[in-house]
């Protein structure tokens, strides 16, 4: 008799067990597609922050278009005649910033370089803004470079869709020699 009623129960709890999963996994879902919404949001919001904050503080000597200052493969790098007059990289897919990680464009910007015009910006730009500032400029990389820049390996196969006119600047090839990796 118990074990009759316990079998003319399972479908029941069967069900119910089935709903709450199906409940559960559409919350689980809901959940997802409210984080990926909201993670937009956010990145577009620090895109157009970056964007004036880039153009205020960044676009006088890496350009409007962030197109870098002119002779930056040469004269301006390595071979500069003095540090001032190391000239600008671009910080677009045509440039090679999507070489270094995150980390190391952060603290590039934050504490700048004492070997070249590139000032640091910790006194007038929080960590945030920097964040900011390279939302906006990772928002001009192709997708294939934003995913090589992701890796943070700079031997890694190159992107797909660099520019065709792309080359390592001189004394930046992976390898040139030690403490010579794309600096
Ligand atoms: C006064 C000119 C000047 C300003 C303003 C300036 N930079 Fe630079 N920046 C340079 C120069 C010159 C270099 C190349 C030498 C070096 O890496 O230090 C450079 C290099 C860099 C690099 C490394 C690029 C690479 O390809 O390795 C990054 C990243 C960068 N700057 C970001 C920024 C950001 C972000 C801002 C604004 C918040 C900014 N810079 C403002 C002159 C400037």
């Amino acid at each position: 008799m118990g074990a009759a009623t316990d079998h003319s129960r399972q479908p029941a709890s069967f069900r119910r067990v089935t709903i709450r999963a199906a409940v559960l996994l559409g919350a689980a879902a809901l959940f997802i597609a409210l984080y990926q919404l909201a993670n937009r949001a956010i990145e577009a919001h620090g895109v157009r922050a970056g964007a004036q904050l880039y153009q205020a503080n960044c676009a006088a000597c890496h350009g409007a278009r962030l197109q870098g200052q002119a002779g930056w493969q040469s004269a301006g790098w390595r071979s500069q005649a003095s540090a001032a007059a190391w000239a600008a990289p671009p910080l677009d897919a045509g440039g090679h910033s999507w070489m270094h990680d995150d980390a190391s464009l952060f603290l590039h910007t934050k504490n700048g370089s004492a070997l070249s015009p590139m000032p640091g910006f910790g006194a007038t730009l929080s960590d945030n803004e920097i964040w900011q500032v390279f939302a906006y400029v990772k928002s001009h990389w192709p997708e294939s470079v934003r995913a090589f820049q992701r890796k943070g390996d700079p031997y890694a196969p190159l992107p797909a869709d660099l520019p065709a006119d792309w080359t390592y600047p001189p004394a930046c090839e992976p390898g040139v020699g030690p403490g010579d990796l794309l600096r």
